[in-house]
């Protein structure tokens, strides 16, 4: 086996075995409670915390913030580096379509590079994207870099969340509000420390 293949071959089994923080599986995706704020906090939007810095690299999360997924995924040195490699594919590589908080910050989309931040609700009918983090060829796309895949009318996302041309879904997935205390992340909240 190829030392490439092995590396994909450990990100997945990282996905499907460990959740790596104390979560509860949800699928493929572990869903991880998050510091819970009260009921009725959390009813009325509150920010959510977590620890990110015991996520693998490579893996995906998902947390709830005001009833809807988030998308947390942990990238390689790798992945980022081929970032570029989907920007053909790319229908809004800028989120120039969509109100983006961090944009031109750095490519992750996000206020951690280390880290993306994004809604886990597909911007077509609101389906739930997959992560698929291998480079191999999908049924649904021979040239597969890695990213999302929508399986309700299959819309294709990077794994940075950007939409790809000729899919359903015409926007980017969208970024909340985020802020990083080291290894701390808060969602729905974002102001200088
Ligand atoms: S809801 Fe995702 S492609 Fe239609």
């Amino acid at each position: 086996m190829q030392e490439k293949d092995k590396t994909r071959r450990k990100v997945l089994i990282g996905l499907t075995s460990a959740v790596g923080l104390s979560g509860i599986p949800f699928a493929a995706t572990p869903f991880i409670a998050a510091w819970n704020p009260s009921a009725k906090a959390k009813a009325a939007g509150a920010a959510v915390k977590l620890d990110v810095s015991k996520m693998q690299f490579g893996q995906q999360i998902q947390v709830a913030w005001r009833k809807q997924p988030v998308f947390i995924v942990r990238h390689t040195k790798e992945s980022l580096a081929s970032l570029d490699l989907s920007v053909p594919k790319l229908a809004d590589p800028n989120s120039d379509l969509i109100e983006e908080p961090y944009k031109g910050l750095n490519p992750s989309r996000s206020k951690n590079p280390e880290y993306s931040v994004f809604s886990g609700v597909c911007t077509h009918l609101g389906c739930a994207p997959k992560y698929f983090p291998e480079v191999e060829p999908k049924p649904w796309d021979a040239t597969w870099n890695g990213g999302f895949f929508c399986p309700c009318h299959g819309s294709m996302f990077d794994i940075v969340g950007r939409v790809f041309k000729g899919v359903p879904a015409s926007t980017n997935l969208l970024v909340p509000p985020h802020m990083f205390d080291g290894s701390i992340l808060t969602i729905g909240e974002d102001r200088e420390l």
